[in-house]
């Protein structure tokens, strides 16, 4: 089978950078068309900076980096560097990306791509809020039927909140951008943290993208070393959670996933509840299903995969 066109919409943050690693690395299964980077774990300027810094890192200057919008639609940014520390992508520190980000605006490239490229044949890969992807429907909404799949990070409905005790990140900081994109009908796969907390990375993980003795596997080994104390520390696990990974996962491996095809529905007006993903798990409602809501997956196969193919870089 041909592989699948993504574009990769992030806001690196060391989970999205392992995220893109794994993709980057893939070429038999994706077909990285571009990168959009959006305002979220840090500001933009940062996020568009480490998208640049991975790509170079995975030894691929050539993926086209582009900046797309600096802010939710219509709230303050809320920002994390208490997870990823002030660079967004801290641990080892690494020098500034020399290849270049693309002139174009990162919606602009969004929209182009889907009206150039075949109908149904590219899918979206979002791992921050969705600012950029609700924007490009917003402006041109011919693209919307275009767009064979969104496969996301975000929400979460057994392990409610991770930023407020209700929502998850990436859907609290533009609850309104994650309202256009859950109502828009294009097939939603959602990686909710119901899922990726059974992503743990545990020591002998970690001991294993060390082992691999390469500069990649020393960097993410870091990289989980460092974004680790955080959530060991707020959960108690044995280690923390690889989130965005799972996204371009499911597209080499959709059988290590397990989940089910329910409606989702996107709070945006409670102060108390605002951005927490409302998942019709138990299917108590009518409500028409619109995502398949990730529950479950096979850790040790997704570890093996990403061990495997993070060592081909
Ligand atoms: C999500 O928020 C960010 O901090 C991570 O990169 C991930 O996309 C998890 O809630
Ligand atoms: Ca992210």
């Amino acid at each position: 089978m041909a592989p699948r066109k993504i574009i990769i919409d992030t806001d690196p943050g060391q989970d999205d950078a392992v995220a893109i690693l794994l993709a980057l690395a893939s070429p038999e299964d994706v077909e990285v068309l571009g990168i959009t980077a959006v305002a979220g774990n840090v500001p933009l300027p940062l996020t568009q900076k480490n998208a640049r810094i991975v790509c170079e890192l995975a030894g691929k200057p050539e993926t086209r980096v582009f900046a797309g919008c600096d802010a939710p639609i219509r709230r303050k940014l809320v920002t994390a560097e208490h997870v990823h520390g002030k660079t967004g992508l801290d641990g080892p520190k690494m020098d500034d990306p020399t290849m270049p980000l693309q002139d174009q605006h990162g919606v602009d490239f969004i929209i182009d791509t889907l009206r150039a490229e075949p109908a149904g044949t590219v899918t979206l890969c979002p791992l921050g809020p969705l600012t950029n992807i609700a924007t490009a429907f917003s402006r041109a909404p011919d693209i919307v039927d275009r767009v064979q799949e969104i496969i996301l990070m975000g929400g979460a409905y057994f392990e409610v909140g991770n930023i407020t005790p209700a929502a998850e990140f990436n859907i609290y900081v533009d609850p309104e951008a994650a309202d256009i994109v859950f109502r828009s009908g294009v097939p939603l796969v959602v990686m909710p943290l119901d899922v990726t907390h059974k992503a743990l990375t545990t020591k002998p993980r970690i001991d294993a993208f060390r082992a691999m003795g390469t500069r990649v596997g020393t960097m993410v080994a870091a990289w989980t070393d460092f974004f680790e104390r955080f959530d060991m520390e707020k959960y108690g696990s044995e280690g923390a959670p690889l989130h965005d990974p799972c996204v371009i996962a499911y597209l080499i491996d959709p059988h290590l996933f397990k989940g089910r095809h329910i409606n989702v529905e996107i709070e945006t007006s409670s102060d108390l509840t605002l951005g927490m993903t409302v998942a019709d798990w138990w299917r108590v409602t009518d409500r028409k299903p619109n995502a398949l809501f990730i529950g479950d997956l096979h850790a040790d196969g997704f570890y093996q995969m990403l061990t495997d193919r993070l060592a081909r870089l």
